[in-house]
């Protein structure tokens, strides 16, 4: 069931909890900070950040971690997602998080990637990752 288009202050008050979020991160090694917000059906909001490791390839994303968060709080049906970092442009999700968003996310789902210079892109999930992978299509 298609949920309607967010109005522009929930927009803005996700992108300003990613941009929070992102001040959590721990990433001591590479130093770029990400946030995640996660808004959903029934109206959380759900954050996460990245969390490095000194073995760097275990480090987690920001996405994958407010994913697991909401999952791991009963929550799986999603309406919306920020991202933010510093960067310019915002930054894009790397292709693991797409795939671990298109796993609860349908391919229409919006997302907002943000900077705290005030720069904003707006994408749907199969802009950023088309014929994502799939065992069976969604409803
Ligand atoms: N990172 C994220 O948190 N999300 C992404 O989609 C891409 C990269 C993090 C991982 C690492 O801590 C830092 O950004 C630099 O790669």
């Amino acid at each position: 069931v298609a949920l309607p288009e967010l109005d522009t202050e929930t927009w803005k008050q996700l992108a300003e909890s990613a941009l929070e979020q992102r001040l959590r991160a721990h990433a001591p090694y590479s130093g770029f900070r990400v946030g995640a917000a996660l808004l959903t059906a029934d109206g959380q909001i759900i954050t996460g950040c990245n969390v490095e490791n000194a073995s760097y390839g275990l480090t987690l994303c920001a996405e994958r971690v407010a994913i697991a968060s909401a999952v791991a709080a009963g929550q799986r049906r999603f309406r919306a997602l920020a991202i933010a970092a510093e960067t310019s442009p915002p930054p894009r999700p790397c292709g693991a998080c797409l795939q671990v968003i298109a796993e609860f996310c349908s391919e229409d789902f919006p997302l907002v990637l943000v900077n705290g210079a005030g720069e904003r892109e707006r994408y749907r999930l199969a802009d950023l990752l088309p014929h994502a992978f799939r065992l069976k299509t969604l409803e």
